[in-house]
């Protein structure tokens, strides 16, 4: 945080995503988290700046444009607003949406290139590849396909021809030594502190290779404007928009001067190597300072898989807010999964938590405490009395005191779930203190009043309390409860506010209202929500079933010509088996079967797996149990005697023809690529 006039200056960014589709959940995963980042910081009195916006060019717009018949700036035009009416539907305020293709950003990443190429950054070389005429493609050996013996265009089936090839380089290599030492001396800048091993380990210590920056196969990029043959790569591009969007190098840069470096951009844990290694090398080319830190957060996975538009397995958040609302959305997404780690969205979690987080506890304390301060007060928050002592709820008022100070240092983290946690401990402890404290009870004794008034003015504090702290999460959420505690007074919203416990005034009329968050029947809701989902559902059985029957005719022909595999294949052909190594967890034999062993495994990081193997006659599962295996696990799911097996695991058969397992040495992690 810079100062600026005295007030500390906040500066947070989401990627810019590809505007190639649209937005999933996952999107908005990362787009709500800023926004909350952003009310919480805005809250405290920082002055913020919230950059979300779209990475328009590269080869894979232009294609999805020519599938669509339209331009590509056509192509990105809809989709774009289409992004903008998300974000206006989940009720982010960014400060600013930047698009690539506006002239604004283009002027300032040409400025960038040419600068880059004067100080010697960038160089020009040539380099030797396939090029296919008719297709106009340059091809590297590697991505040609074989064809009768002759290495074909991957794209038409036609022969290539050797070319030569000329881009742009950027010298990556010469700044390895100055970021390796930026890493290590700054542990803050790489979180979680995880990553930060990953990039060193696997990019940066085994050496960094120049970095090819520009193509004259793509036609939708930023030109470079001293060699117009060129466009720029599309990272360089995209990457430059956190300081083209605050007017770097142009007169008008003074939201540069004020909010750059920026205080964190939150990207996606796949993103983070680009983020890490090659935006501070542009920025320390460029002489600037680096944003502060680098957030790579998880995955929101559906089933097994990382949510992905060509998987087909994408969740949107349109139909979810259509029939919930927004915040019941905003709090799951920031409640369910720690951030930095990896999540399963599922309806039935997503419903499951709406019941039990905001219908109950919180629905219920705030309905609860309103209803008793009608009932027993005549709707007018008691005054405190002071000669009635009240010692049940001590601690919870100091709990709850201490309250902004919890939530502040998880947020200070980005620990979003965490804080919520806490809010959610004394939203459990006022209900709790409900239990114990029986109002009911007390309300039957008109000596006990005094006590009764206590009881109730510390539960409709702590809900103010509540109230002011969610609402950097669930944005909307908090009016409607202010409304039924009766506090119009906006010093009473505020997050100073809760410098001390005991703020809310007597006298002021609370009003039952609506239920918060009314109880949901999760069955019929699941049923509602895969109503839509239902066809597609269909179909995507039908296609499976399709396969598995081309499947089981391949099977048959590989059987009859066993061992005939192509005599060569292209590494890509390789590179398209992710191979794991695993950890057993547990392993059994599958009931009714003589042949099959179900195994748990663990990929680290990369969650679990369930297999199915028939090794079962070569091994005795016991002793499998805490041994690493190599997996398969992008390979299609299969049933197996009724279980799902999630990949295969690699074995081989020894001289007497029992399976072994192939093993890999001491260690490697669980979840490493074996490649
Ligand atoms: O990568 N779980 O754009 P993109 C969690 N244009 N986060 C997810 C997610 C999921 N299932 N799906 C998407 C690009 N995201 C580049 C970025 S930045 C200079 C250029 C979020 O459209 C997450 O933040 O593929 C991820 O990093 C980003 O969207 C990827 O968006
Ligand atoms: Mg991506």
């Amino acid at each position: 945080m810079s100062e600026n006039n005295g007030k500390k200056t906040f500066y947070i960014t989401t990627p810019i995503y590809y505007p190639s589709g649209n937005m999933t959940i996952g999107h908005t995963y990362t787009t709500v988290a800023a926004d909350t980042m952003t009310r919480f910081r805005k809250m405290q009195g920082y002055d913020t700046y919230f950059l979300t916006g779209t990475d328009e060019h590269g080869q894979k717009i232009e294609k999805k444009a020519q599938e669509s018949g339209v331009t590509p700036i056509e192509y990105v035009d809809k989709i774009v607003a289409e992004t903008q009416d998300l974000w206006k539907l989940m009720n982010i305020e960014y400060d600013d949406f930047i698009r690539t293709t506006q002239d604004r950003h283009i002027k300032v990443v040409q400025k960038i290139f040419r600068k880059f190429y004067e100080q010697g950054d960038i160089y020009k070389a040539e380099y030797e590849g396939m090029y296919c005429t008719p297709c106009e493609s340059f091809w590297t050996p590697t991505q040609l396909v074989e064809k009768d013996g002759v290495k074909v265009c991957p794209d038409c089936g036609r022969p290539c021809q050797p070319m030569r090839e000329e881009s742009y380089f950027f010298r990556m290599s010469k700044y390895q030594d100055w970021l390796i030492d930026y890493i290590e001396t700054h542990p803050d800048f790489i979180q979680p502190a995880k990553r930060a091993n990953e990039m060193l380990t696997n990019f940066l210590r085994p050496g960094l290779q120049d970095l090819c920056v520009s193509r004259t196969s793509v036609k939708w990029g930023i030109p470079v404007d001293f060699d117009e043959k060129h466009t720029v790569y599309v990272w360089i591009d995209a990457l430059s928009n956190y300081i083209t969007a605050l007017g770097y190098g142009t007169e008008n840069d003074a939201l540069f001067r004020k909010y750059w470096p920026a205080d964190v951009h939150l990207v996606g844990k796949e993103i983070v190597r680009f983020h890490t290694i090659y935006w501070p090398i542009m920025l320390h080319a460029l002489g600037l300072p680096l944003p502060k830190q680098v957030f790579g957060h998880g995955w929101l996975l559906f089933g097994a898989d990382r949510m992905s538009k060509s998987k087909g397995n994408v969740v949107y958040p349109q139909p979810i807010v259509a029939r919930y609302g927004v915040d019941p959305l905003r709090y799951y997404l920031m409640r369910e999964m720690p951030f930095g780690a990896d999540g399963n969205y599922t309806n039935e979690s997503f419903l499951t938590r709406m019941n039990a987080d905001l219908a109950n506890d919180l629905g219920n304390l705030v309905s609860r405490t309103v209803a008793m301060i009608e009932k027993y007060f005549d709707g007018v928050v008691p005054a405190w009395d002071a000669n009635t002592a009240e010692p049940v709820g001590e601690a919870l008022r100091k709990h709850c005191a201490g309250l902004p100070k919890l939530v502040d240092e998880q947020m200070e983290k980005l620990q979003f779930s965490q804080a919520l946690a806490e809010i959610w401990k004394v939203i459990g402890e006022c209900n709790k203190y409900i239990d114990l404290t029986q109002p009911w009870v007390l309300g039957k004794d008109p000596e006990k009043k005094g006590l009764l008034g206590n009881v109730l003015l510390t539960l409709a504090e702590c809900v103010r309390f509540v109230a002011v702290l969610i609402g950097p999460f669930m944005p909307s959420t908090p009016a409607r409860i202010f409304e039924q505690l009766g506090v119009t007074d906006e010093n009473l919203k505020s997050w100073d506010s809760l410098n001390c416990f005991g703020m809310l005034p007597d006298g002021i009329r609370v009003k039952k209202g609506e239920a918060l968050f009314p109880r949901i029947d999760v069955n019929k809701e699941l049923e509602a929500l895969s109503g839509g989902a239902d066809k597609e559902e269909k179909k995507a059985d039908k296609e499976q079933a399709k396969a598995a029957k081309k499947e089981e005719k391949q099977a048959k022909k590989a059987e009859k010509q066993e061992d005939e595999y192509p005599a060569e294949i292209s590494i890509d052909d390789f590179f398209k088996c992710k191979i794991q190594a695993a950890r057993v967890t547990a392993c059994e034999k599958v009931e009714k079967s003589s042949k099959l062993l179900k195994f748990t495994l663990s990929l680290g990081e990369d969650g679990e797996r369930t297999v199915v193997s028939g090794i079962q006659k070569y091994y005795d599962p016991a002793t499998l149990v805490g041994r690493q295996v190599a997996v398969i696990t992008n390979l299609k799911t299969a049933k197996l005697a009724g279980i799902e097996s999630q990949g295969m695991i690699l074995s081989a058969m020894d001289k007497e023809g029992n399976l072994r397992l192939v093993s890999i040495e001491e260690g490697v992690a669980d979840g490493a690529i074996i490649g």
